[in-house]
């Protein structure tokens, strides 16, 4: 194998997935990034399966033809939904977000007790349940369909997003899930939400970011493709990152800034043909 920079695709159903892309920038920064946020088509959250496997593929495709060696779906909803489509589609390797945040749920539960949130398809897919029922976890899964479009807002710190926050919490540590001692953030929106999420939770709760899971098992990952040297490991090269969104570029800045913390400045326009 070569040891030159690799070049990571990460794909996502629109700008959530940046939280992902920024917790990869911090742990491996000597790559190429091409992040294709599927704009036009979000939410996928609301999707069945059949409609978000098809976008994820072609989105893969996309990033492969413009020479991704490794795709990171960033994107829950489409790892939970299609990760088994993709991998099969797809010519390199594939890493989801799923089976990283489960693995470190797993690691960080002392009772065996996770609840996860994430979008409606995500959790009508079970695909968190089964990774940590894998594991030997008891999993309470709880969708939180408002939370998305209050993060896109901006009401990351907002009274509003507390309470509905309070209410889709107080409910999933309810009935017998009272003493779990993991909250999964499965979701790409939901990072942002992680100062409030701590205040909302007991005490004693670790929340588990599936975004930082998830850089972990790509750099483990990269290290098996690609070995690399220490010096190469440790050097701190700027990352190269190249932006692909299906709809407005324009919008694509605005909201990407939010997700990313600094300002996305190579975004292309894709028009993926139905
Ligand atoms: N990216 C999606 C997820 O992580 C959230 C936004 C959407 O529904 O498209 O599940």
């Amino acid at each position: 194998m070569t040891m030159r920079r690799p070049t990571i695709g990460v794909f996502d159903s629109g700008f959530g997935g940046l939280t992902v892309l920024k917790a990869l920038l911090e742990l491996i920064p000597d790559a190429d990034y091409l992040y294709f946020g599927d704009t036009a088509r979000l939410p996928y959250g609301s999707k069945s399966v059949e409609t978000v496997a098809r976008y994820a593929v072609e989105a893969a495709h996309y990033l492969e033809a413009h020479s991704a060696q490794l795709l990171v779906i960033a994107c829950n909803t489409a790892t939970a939904l299609a990760l088994d489509r993709i991998t099969a589609a797809a010519h390199v390797p594939v890493v989801g977000v799923v089976e990283p945040g489960a693995e470190a749920a797993a690691e960080a539960t002392k009772n065996k007790k996770v609840v996860v949130i994430g979008t409606e398809a995500t959790v009508s897919s079970h695909a968190y349940r089964k990774a940590l029922e894998a594991r030997q976890l008891n999993a309470r899964e709880k969708a939180c369909p408002l939370l998305v479009p209050l993060v896109e807002e901006g009401w990351v710190d907002h009274t509003v997003t507390e309470q509905v926050a309070r209410i889709y919490l107080g409910q999933a540590f309810g009935d017998g899930f009272h003493d779990a001692d993991v909250l999964v953030l499965g979701c790409t929106h939901y990072p942002l939400l992680k100062p409030l999420l701590h205040r909302v939770v007991p005490a004693n709760v670790t929340i588990v970011d599936s975004a930082e899971s998830t850089a972990h098992a790509v750099a483990a990952h990269l290290q098996e493709l690609l070995p690399r040297s220490e010096a190469q490991l440790e050097s701190r090269a700027t990352p190269r990152l190249k932006f692909f969104a299906t709809d407005s570029v324009e919008k694509f800045r605005r909201l990407g800034q939010r997700f990313l913390g600094h300002s996305t400045d190579d975004v292309q326009h894709v028009d993926l043909k139905e």
